[in-house]
């Protein structure tokens, strides 16, 4: 299956060091977040946060598209404007997340399975009307005694491949997100294996399910030691290990990774991206950046506190936030700069 308009979208998002924004959280993270910050959990305040979000001056320098939750795609701002035409007025390519959560895999304590195939084809053709380009779907595999299995890891798989065809059928560039959770006290080592295991047996998958691989975006972790684990390794320790786990693993086919920061800090997550493309730079067979949430939003939340009169400086950090992530991009970023 080769479709043209998927390599357009992929071109026109990830042009001039761009990236991706991921604002797509379900209802529940983004009301923990919220609840976390004194912010109070309705529909409006999701509104207003999202709302302040897309229309942050100076975005599309740096971010050439946002992931959206179905409740945002269909929203207007207070002041009756669709968020979704703030985005494209500035040329942020709307996506949308499609996938209805990671649930218990019966059989299987400790490891999840993500839901939402049925019907899948008729809610991607709605959304494709709506105008989103591009989706996500995120696989979630947890490192822990025992885990992951190889029937967790091959259920998501599978999922991950009928969501690809799916969106490629409908002219839908779908991100492929198999996360593997950075929770827990695994070492780095052990990061490398679960995440190349994991993203063999993906590939295969999608190879089976006759997937356009050069009409995907990949989005997976960094490949790093658990949060717990004693010995946390260096930035450059993390690039390597990174760069020759995917080398491994990921076809040249695959035109772009753009990795999640899966709770690392935004400096962290930069430092690391930044470390990836200067150590590689040449080296590389794919365009590696950033498809970040927390690592852009973050702050931004953490200065809003969901007032009026706080909206100009969070999207300040926004706009700073998003500049640090496409210079990581490049190969460019300093903290000490920042
Ligand atoms: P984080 O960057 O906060 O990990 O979120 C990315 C994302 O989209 C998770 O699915």
């Amino acid at each position: 299956m080769k479709n043209p308009e998927l390599k357009d979208t992929i071109q026109q998002l990830f042009a001039h060091g761009k990236g991706l924004l991921a604002m797509d959280e379900s209802t529940g993270t983004c009301d923990k977040r919220f609840a976390a910050n004194g912010i109070p959990q309705t529909i409006e305040m999701r509104r207003d946060y999202r709302g302040m979000l897309a229309s942050t001056p100076g975005l599309n320098e740096s971010i050439g598209g946002a992931i959206l939750y179905d409740e945002t795609i269909r929203q207007n701002t207070n002041a009756g404007i669709p968020i979704i035409e703030i985005l494209n007025k500035a040329g942020i390519i709307p996506g949308i997340k499609v996938d209805k959560g990671a649930k218990s895999l019966a059989g299987f304590p400790g490891e999840k399975v993500t839901e939402g195939l049925d019907g899948l084809r008729e809610r991607l053709a709605e959304y494709k009307k709506m105008g989103a380009r591009f989706a996500k779907w995120r696989g979630v595999i947890t490192i822990g005694d025992g885990l992951p299995t190889t029937a967790c890891i091959k259920a998501n798989a599978h999922a991950l491949a009928r969501y690809a065809a799916l969106c490629q059928e409908t002219g839908i560039v779908p991100i492929v997100e198999p996360e593997v959770l950075m929770d827990g006290d695994h070492t780095l080592q052990r990061s490398y294996d679960v995440s190349q295991e994991t993203l063999r047996i993906l590939f295969a998958e999608l190879y089976l399910l006759r997937v356009d691989l050069e009409g995907i975006i990949l989005k997976p972790s960094m490949v790093l030691a658990g949060s717990e684990c004693a010995v946390q390794n260096s930035i450059d320790e993390v690039a390597d290990a990174t760069v020759n786990c995917f080398l491994s693993s990921v076809p040249a086919a695959v035109p772009v990774i753009a990795f999640l920061s899966g709770g690392q800090s935004p400096q962290i997550a930069d430092a690391h991206l930044s470390a990836i493309n200067k150590k590689y730079r040449g080296h590389l067979p794919w365009i590696v950046t950033f498809s970040f949430a927390r690592a852009i939003q973050q702050p931004a939340l953490e200065m809003w506190k969901g007032q009026e009169a706080n909206i100009d400086k969070a999207q300040e950090i926004l706009y700073r936030r998003a500049k640090y992530a496409s210079a990581a991009r490049l190969g460019e970023y300093s903290e000490v700069a920042e």
